[in-house]
C-alpha cells in the first residue's frame, strides 16, 4: 500500500484550521497527537447508539457495550503482539501503568537494597514512581548515563547491572532526543542479570511497530492519546505469569469476585487491576485509532516519518546558530534543538505566530536536561500526517527567529 500523506492529513479535521492567519502546522505530536475522524465518529456513535456500563448489566445495552469493550483487548493484543489477551490491562495512561507496576509488583517483590535501573533520558513518569518506592522501601535507583549524542550504550547498561538489580525500566524512545533504545538487547541484559524489564512505550508505540514477544519485555506501557486515540486510556501489558502473582493496585467495584466485611476475593488479571468503571468510550476510541494505524501500516508510517526527520535535521542544522540536541544513531521523528541567542520559549512563541506548534521546555525530563547541561529545548515532534511542506514551514519560522535574535 502506498502511503499518501495528503490523504492522511484530510482524515484529521483539526489540521485544516489556520492559526494567526497561517495554516496550522502541528509539530507537537510528542505531547499529544491529533485524532482522525474515525476516532471522533466511533466515540460519538458509541455514545449516541450503544452506551451503557460494562460487566454489570443484564440488560441488552450493557451486554452489547461489554462485548464491544472486551472486543478491544484482542485488538490491542495483536497490535503489540502479546501472547494472550488477558495480558492487556486498561489504565488511564502510561503514567498510571508504570505506577501500577511500581505499587503492585514493586511493593510485593522489592526490599531494601534492591536496585531498579533506569537511564538518564527517562521521562518523569519513569523516574518519580521508583523514587516514591525508594522512599517507602529503601530500594536503590541506579541511572545509566547517556552519551553526548544521546545514545544509551548496551555496555553501559550491562556495567550498571548486578545481582541486586531486580528491574530495568527504560523508555523505548526518548521524548526529548528521539533516541530509540536497543530494547531487545536491554531486555536480554536484564534477564541475564536475573532482573525483569519494563518498557515505557509512550513515545515509541506511535512511530513504529511494537512487538513485546520479540523483545521478551516483561511489562510494556503506552497511552492512547499519543497514538491518535483519546486521552484517559492507556495500556499496561504484563506477562501472564507476572500479572497472576501481582496484588491489586486499586480496590473497588469490578475487580472482585466476592466481598464481605471479613474477606474479599479478587478477580484474575486483567480485571483485578481495573477497579471502577473503566474508560469505556475511550477504549472504543483506542480501537478505532489502532485499526486506522494498522490499515496504514506501522512500517509505512515509520518510513514516512524517517524521511521527514532526515530532511528536517539537514535543513535545521544548516540554519546559523541552531544546534540539534540528540544525534543518536537510531532516532524516531523527534527533533530537539537550541539556538545561540533565543530561549526555547521565545522560539516556541515566535513559531506559534507563524502557525507552527512545537513544545518548548524541559519536556518532563529535568534530570536529562541537567545531564546535558541545558535548561530547555525547542522540540518539533512529527506525526504520520506531517509533510515536507510542514518541515519547510518550520524551517522558515526558525529562520525568522534567527533574523530577530541573531
Ligand atoms: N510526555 C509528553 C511530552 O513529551 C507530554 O511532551
Amino acid at each position: 500500500m502506498t502511503f499518501d500523506v495528503y490523504a492522511v492529513q484530510r482524515d484529521f479535521p483539526v489540521l485544516s484550521q489556520t492559526v494567526h492567519g497561517h495554516p496550522l502546522v502541528y509539530l507537537d505530536n510528542g505531547a499529544s497527537a491529533q485524532k482522525p475522524q474515525i476516532v471522533i465518529d466511533t466515540m460519538a456513535r458509541f455514545m449516541s447508539d450503544a452506551y451503557a456500563n460494562v460487566h454489570r448489566g443484564v440488560h441488552t445495552l450493557s451486554q452489547k457495550a461489554t462485548e464491544a469493550f472486551e472486543g478491544v483487548r484482542p485488538i490491542v493484543q495483536r497490535f503489540i503482539n502479546a501472547a494472550h489477551e488477558d495480558e492487556i490491562v486498561f489504565t488511564r495512561n502510561t503514567t498510571e501503568s508504570i505506577n501500577l507496576v511500581a505499587q503492585s509488583w514493586g511493593r510485593a517483590n522489592l526490599k531494601k537494597g534492591d536496585e531498579v535501573l533506569i537511564t538518564a533520558l527517562e521521562h518523569h513518569a519513569n523516574i518519580v514512581p521508583w523514587q516514591m518506592l525508594r522512599d517507602a522501601l529503601g530500594i536503590v535507583l541506579r541511572v545509566v548515563p547517556v552519551t553526548p549524542e544521546g545514545d544509551v550504550r548496551i555496555e553501559d547498561v550491562r556495567a550498571a547491572l548486578s545481582d541486586k538489580t531486580k528491574l530495568v525500566a527504560v523508555a523505548h524512545t526518548s521524548n526529548v532526543l528521539g533516541t530509540v533504545l536497543p530494547i531487545k538487547e536491554i531486555v536480554q541484559a536484564a534477564h541475564d542479570a536475573g532482573a525483569l524489564a519494563l518498557i515505557d512505550g509512550a513515545q515509541g508505540v506511535c512511530h513504529d511497530a511494537s512487538d513485546v514477544q520479540a523483545w521478551d519485555a516483561d511489562f510494556f506501557c503506552f497511552s492512547g492519546h499519543k497514538l491518535y486515540g483519546p486521552t484517559g486510556i492507556g495500556v499496561l501489558y504484563g506477562k501472564r505469569a507476572l500479572l497472576a502473582e501481582m496484588p491489586p493496585y486499586q480496590g473497588g467495584g469490578d475487580m472482585i469476585s466476592s466481598v464481605s466485611f471479613e474477606k474479599t476475593l479478587y478477580k484474575d488479571p486483567p480485571y483485578r487491576f481495573e477497579a471502577g468503571t473503566p474508560a469505556i468510550v475511550e477504549v472504543l476510541g483506542l480501537r478505532a485509532a489502532i485499526e486506522y494505524l494498522s490499515a496504514l501500516g506501522m512500517q509505512n508510517i515509520a518510513a514516512h516519518e524517517h524521511a521527514l526527520l532526515t530532511y528536517a535535521t539537514q535543513k535545521l542544522a544548516a540554519i546559523e546558530g541552531v544546534r540539534i540536541v540528540g544525534q543518536a544513531k537510531h532516532k524516531a521523528a523527534i527533533l530537539s534543538f537550541v539556538m545561540d541567542q533565543a530561549h526555547p520559549h521565545d522560539i516556541g512563541t515566535i513559531l506559534d505566530r507563524c502557525g507552527v506548534a512545537i513544545r518548548a521546555g524541559h519536556h518532563c525530563a529535568q534530570p536529562l536536561m541537567d545531564h546535558l547541561g541545558i535548561v530547555a529545548t525547542a522540540r518539533a515532534s512529527f506525526g504520520l500526517y506531517n509533510t515536507i511542506e510542514d518541515v519547510d514551514a518550520l524551517v522558515a519560522a526558525v529562520t525568522k527567529v534567527q533574523e530577530i535574535f541573531g
